[in-house]
């Protein structure tokens, strides 16, 4: 008995310390601090990659992602704004050439993009070898109603196209001049479908109607492609004082995707957007914050280039720098890269320092093919995030289930210490004055998560 009750005093005792210690060592809850919750990374994954064809440029999908946004923009308290543009909208769902006089034979394809598609059940006709293409090697032909064989080489695919369409033909299959397969653009709608098949198979084709003989095909092409329209959404965090005179710093994720679920690329980098979004309105920085997340990067950076295009010299000369997301969820080592070899290095230098205190895995490289770059070309200073080629990259298992929320947090972190970083340098007035206004801000650091997934300093 007496036992026993030193037993309880001692658990009491217990109880009280740890209920004493938690409270001076309270943790922020999850609204109203800068941590993130590795559940929040996905809760966005959920909504925005949660299926095939999640985000594809110019589609629904991605009309979705930027109207889910521009609301978590809002619920942070950011000004909103809706950059639209036209784009050409092109989902490609494969193709199959099938050859019936060689008793169903099929050959390997690829849709150029942009070619419209065929009926599902395909069409079928006969083959007629045009050469390369040009107008002239139409005139001597007769390809009314049937599917002009064209060599690659010379004329542009889409031009080669449109003289087949012109001369009356109703598909074309141009076979490649060196090996492999063609990964080729249109550049825009053509009149009739049309495919890649390999050098080879172009060839043996071509041998076959040299010798006089028909051959009779059936193409199948599986698209959707349409004029339609994508959108930059730019959140905007104003400086706390003086936001007139004050530098901007832009951050950017592009929100597109191909004709995969895109949860690396990029829904990792739009979470880190929107926690980083979430995040810095705590921090009261002396300079303005533009959160953007960039439309139809996939077709060629088309978002940010519409992004830079709309901004006057005065507006570019104000933007101190650019900080880009991009395939953030998967990998081992954070890849921090200038847009070239020549660029300046004045942001990539910062996030390598950050990226050091903190201690994690990360080098040094050069990569062009997202969003920073259409900054770095204006003489912006750039930094690229990325963890390196997934092996997962455009295809359909970029999904969820491949993302780590603790890399996405991990270039989280990094780049609130940038800004942090950033405050110190950045005069909020002509003066050169420095307002230190991060009194209590002092540096982050994900590596530790208690069992409730919320984060705190190590
Ligand atoms: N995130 C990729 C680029 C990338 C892939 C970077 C793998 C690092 C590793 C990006 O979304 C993309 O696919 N870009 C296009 C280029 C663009 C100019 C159309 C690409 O690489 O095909
Ligand atoms: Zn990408």
């Amino acid at each position: 008995m007496y036992n026993l009750r030193r037993f309880k005093g001692f658990y009491v005792g217990v109880a009280m310390f740890t209920m004493l210690s938690s409270f001076s060592y309270a943790q922020p809850t999850l609204k109203d601090s800068p941590y993130p919750a590795d559940d929040r990374v996905y809760e966005h994954l959920n909504v925005l990659a949660s299926v095939d064809n999640a985000r594809v440029t110019g589609f629904e999908g991605e009309h979705k992602a930027a109207d889910y946004i521009a609301q978590q923009f809002e619920d942070y308290d950011l000004i909103i704004d809706r950059q639209e543009f036209p784009v050409t909208a092109f989902l490609d769902e494969g193709s199959k050439l099938i050859i019936d006089s060689l008793d169903g034979k099929e050959i390997e394809t690829k849709n150029f993009t942009y070619t419209p598609a065929t009926p599902s059940e395909g069409i079928s006709a006969d083959i007629v070898f045009a050469n390369l293409g040009s107008e002239e090697d139409f005139t001597n032909i007769d390809v009314k109603g049937k599917i002009a064989l064209i060599k690659r080489g010379a004329y542009t695919f889409y031009d080669k196209v449109q003289n087949a369409a012109k001369a009356g033909a109703i598909g074309v299959i141009i076979f490649n001049n060196s090996e492999g397969m063609i990964s080729g653009t249109l550049g825009q709608i053509s009149d009739i479908p049309a495919l890649a098949i390999m050098q080879e198979d172009g060839e043996a084709l071509k041998a076959i109607l040299d010798k006089g003989e028909l051959i009779k095909v059936c193409m199948k092409i599986d698209t959707q492609v349409k004029d339609s329209y994508s959108e930059n959404v730019i959140g905007t965090l104003y400086a706390q004082k003086n936001a007139r005179n004050a530098k901007t710093v832009i951050i950017g994720a592009h929100m597109d995707c191909v004709d995969t679920p895109g949860a690396n690329d990029n829904c990792s980098g739009v979470t880190g957007l929107l926690e980083l979004a979430r995040a810095s309105q705590m921090l009261k920085l002396n300079y303005n914050v533009k959160f953007v997340a960039f439309g139809a990067e996939e077709i060629g950076l088309v978002g940010s280039q519409k992004y830079v295009e709309s901004l006057s010299q005065e507006e570019k000369d104000n933007i101190a720098c650019m900080i880009n997301m991009d395939m953030i969820g998967v990998g081992e080592t954070l890849g921090i890269m200038t847009a070239t070899d020549n660029s300046n290095t004045y942001m990539a230098d910062l996030a390598e320092k950050c990226t050091k205190e903190l201690g994690y895995n990360y080098d040094r490289s050069v990569e062009d093919r997202s969003d920073h770059t259409s900054f770095d070309t204006v003489g912006i200073p750039s930094v690229h995030f990325d963890y390196h080629i997934d092996q997962n990259y455009h295809t359909d298992e970029d999904s969820i289930d491949k993302i780590d929320s603790m890399n996405v947090l991990n270039v989280y972190s990094v780049v609130l210490n940038m800004l942090r970083d950033l405050e110190k340098e950045m005069p909020t007035d002509q003066k050169d004055k420095v307002i230190k206004t991060m009194k209590s801000f002092n540096r982050f650091d994900l590596g530790n998560k208690s069992k409730n997934g919320e984060f705190y300093i190590k």
